[in-house]
């Protein structure tokens, strides 16, 4: 079948396919000079802007053309790869992925593959609320693993290595599967499913443009991730780009009081889960054992730009989107949870 797909990607490179390193960012304003500099010999990926032409793609001896995992997030059909065949960053870097349906086309943005409805616009923007904003900022990604995280310990989240192992206790029926970590910042789990060898396939998503180019910068010169199975995705957690029941798991870190509307999130989860499919999510919770009995009326008005939830709440709404089997743990305002599609 001939696609003509919208993508000009124009790829240099002069070693193996599979790189030691890879430049990415060799035409980018985005290159980070002074660390990338001492990456050479490496293949060269350039990207040029996104010029509507039939793909170069064509020509590339290995490409192939396929129905693939990540779906229109306009209609949910599946997207039609062309490109080299593989789920890593390289292959899914040099893929133009399309719509049949929509006849819409997306591609990468300098390192994550940009799957928004809003991927190509020129004019249109819209109301962010703060939630999801903040964490856009080029100044909070970037301080984010770097102190702002590990400020969660004293709201009694046990630290990053101590809430991987929690989840992937919960994740045991969905090994072997597709891991999408939704919200994923600057992939601090991601990177761990992944470096697990635990999934088939690991989806780091995140809306931030910023947190992902940050979740780039941390796996850039780690060749195990480079070469892993793990894409860079960006993506609103109201629309998720995969077809229905096509996900075995799905982790959300600290992420369900960020969402502007976390209904329609836990319902977007339920729908990509297949039968038996688990997610397994964190967050703080409005009001904790710790909370003085007089704060706890106004707690949700004094942090309204977030949703806070109760524990019940956050239960209620797993089984009104259709989950079943809900656990938790909770250890001061830090709680995680999971929950089955039946
Ligand atoms: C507090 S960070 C959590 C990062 C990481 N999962 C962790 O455990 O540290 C919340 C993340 O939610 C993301 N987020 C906010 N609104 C979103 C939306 N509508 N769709 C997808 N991600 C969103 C933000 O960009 C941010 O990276």
């Amino acid at each position: 079948m001939a696609i003509a797909l919208q993508t000009s990607l124009r790829f240099h490179h002069n070693s193996a396919f599979f790189p030691k390193s890879i430049c990415l960012f060799q035409n980018s304003h985005l290159r980070p000079s002074s660390r990338f500099s001492s990456v050479r010999n490496c293949p060269i990926i350039r990207a040029s802007s996104a010029v509507a032409v039939e793909s170069e793609l064509g020509t590339e001896a290995q490409d192939t053309s396929d129905v693939d995992l990540f779906a229109c997030p306009i209609c949910y059909e599946p997207l039609i790869r062309k490109g080299p065949s593989g789920f890593n960053l390289p292959a899914i870097y040099r893929s133009g992925f399309k719509c049949r349906k929509c006849n819409k086309t997306y591609s990468s943005k300098n390192i994550y593959l940009d799957l928004t409805i809003t991927s190509g616009t020129k004019e249109y923007s819209e109301f962010i609320p703060a939630g999801t904003e903040l964490f856009r900022s080029p100044f909070v990604s970037f301080v984010y693993e770097r102190g702002w995280r590990q400020n969660f310990n004293r709201s009694g989240f046990p630290g990053p290595d101590e809430e991987f192992n929690m989840a992937q206790e919960y994740f045991k029926s969905a090994e072997g599967g597709v891991l999408v970590d939704i919200s994923c910042g600057s992939g601090l789990f991601s990177r761990k499913f992944a470096k697990s060898g635990a999934y088939s396939r690991v989806v780091a998503l995140d809306f931030s443009e910023n947190m992902l180019r940050q979740c780039y910068d941390f796996i850039k010169d780690d060749v195990t991730i480079l070469g892993s199975n793990l894409a860079l995705v960006r993506a609103d957690v109201s629309r998720l780009p995969f077809a229905s029941g096509s996900v075995d798991a799905v982790h959300a870190g600290a992420a369900l009081h960020c969402w502007p509307s976390p209904s329609n999130a836990v319902a977007e989860i339920n729908r990509i889960l297949r039968s038996g499919g688990v997610f397994v999510g964190s967050t703080f919770l409005r009001v904790s054992s710790s909370t003085p009995a007089l704060l706890r009326p106004f707690r949700q008005r004094i942090t309204r730009d977030y949703n806070y939830l109760t524990e019940e709440e956050i239960e209620d709404l797993c089984r009104s989107c259709g989950l079943v089997n809900y656990t938790r743990t909770i250890q001061q305002s830090f709680i995680m949870f999971s929950a089955q599609k039946p």
